[in-house]
């Protein structure tokens, strides 16, 4: 199965365009490295309009590559060289900068936010602003923040009641909280690699995860689970971030060009998220993957079950942001209880 990726990788590569093709010799390159498919993710869709932006409206200045599906590097590997200078940008999940800050542990809390426009409310007022600079400190700019969609189960047996995930084992990222979260269902949590997950459920190396509609669409983790629990239970969110040295090196009018290019895009497909990870689901049934709906009771016993995770973190994350994050589930326009 290496030898099946690692082909993969190189068919990948190959489709990519040479950085020769791409950029002038005077330009500054930004290597944009992602895990996720450059289709079907919107991390990746993101990426690869905000680099034809950039190569359009920065053309013989700045140029971007982006490479998806972990082509340069995997969120293991990307932040450390990030910080060498090998790779100028990146959008790991929130769940991968436990080794630089543990303020990102609240968006992992089951059940806190009820859906992406809560999220969105969250992150652009002052207390979720204020966290895309927890790591300058440590060498790494968050730049913004990129949706991507509300988390579900799945498994090789059906899942309704939280005790049916007992015993079994679920991948996840790399995430305390959400460690605790699967050992709070009295199930076993494993951490592995975005880009080993399908293998992993495929031989049993595991019997779960949790991801959104178009990670388990675009990986085809659908076609190796007895089916999707529709438990919208977390978010899956992301930083773009840079290295605090590449930003402080580019000439201030190029700085400023290319965040606003940045923010530009963040903004458009923030928006476009919702229909993004809608299209993944309906896909998901169109291919023949089975995905399960809870009835209210149902969804109140995995909000129950999950309740002592919040005990656990609650000093680590700060009461007030978990109050700011359920006040933005709140807002006038939303219906959904937080769950929390
Ligand atoms: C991603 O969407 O970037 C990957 C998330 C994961 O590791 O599950």
């Amino acid at each position: 199965m290496k030898a099946l990726a690692a082909a993969l990788a190189l068919t990948l590569m190959s489709a990519l365009p040479a950085l020769a093709e791409v950029c002038t010799p005077s330009d500054i390159v930004i290597k944009f490295a992602t895990v996720v498919s450059a289709t079907d993710n919107p991390k990746g869709i993101a990426a690869q309009i905000f680099a034809d932006r950039v190569n359009a409206e920065m053309a013989g200045k700045v140029c971007v590559i982006v490479y998806p599906d972990s082509t340069l590097y995997d969120d293991d590997t990307v932040l450390q060289a990030m910080l060498q200078g090998d790779v100028q940008m990146a959008a790991p999940s929130l769940s991968k900068f436990e080794a630089f800050t543990k303020v990102f542990r609240l968006f992992d809390l089951p059940f806190l936010f009820p859906d992406v426009a809560a999220v969105d409310a969250f992150e652009t007022a002052p207390a979720g602003e204020r966290m895309k600079s927890a790591m300058t400190a440590r060498g790494l700019e968050g730049l913004e923040f990129w949706h991507s969609g509300m988390k579900q189960f799945s498994a090789n047996r059906p899942l309704l009641r939280p005790e049916d995930a007992t015993g079994l084992k679920f991948r996840i990222q790399p995430s305390a909280v959400i460690a605790s979260e699967i050992r709070a269902l009295r199930a076993q949590p494993q951490s592995i690699a975005f880009s080993d997950v399908y293998d992993a459920l495929r031989t049993g190396v595991v019997d779960g995860q949790e991801n959104t509609w178009s990670n388990i669409y675009a990986q085809k983790l659908y076609a190796v689970q007895d089916g999707i629990t529709e438990t919208n239970h977390g978010v899956l969110e992301y930083l773009v971030v840079t290295s605090v040295d590449f930003l402080k090196s580019l000439p201030p009018d190029t700085r400023a060009q290319l965040l606003a290019i940045l923010h530009g895009v963040t903004v458009e497909r923030n928006a476009a998220v919702t229909a993004v990870e809608a299209k993944s689901r309906a896909a998901i049934l169109a291919a023949g993957g089975h995905i399960r709906t809870l009835t209210p009771e149902e969804r109140a016993q995995w909000v129950a079950a999950m309740q002592p995770v919040w005990a656990e973190f609650r000093a680590d994350v700060g009461p007030d942001n978990i109050e700011a994050a359920q006040a933005a589930g709140r807002r006038p326009t939303n219906d959904a209880g937080t769950g929390g």
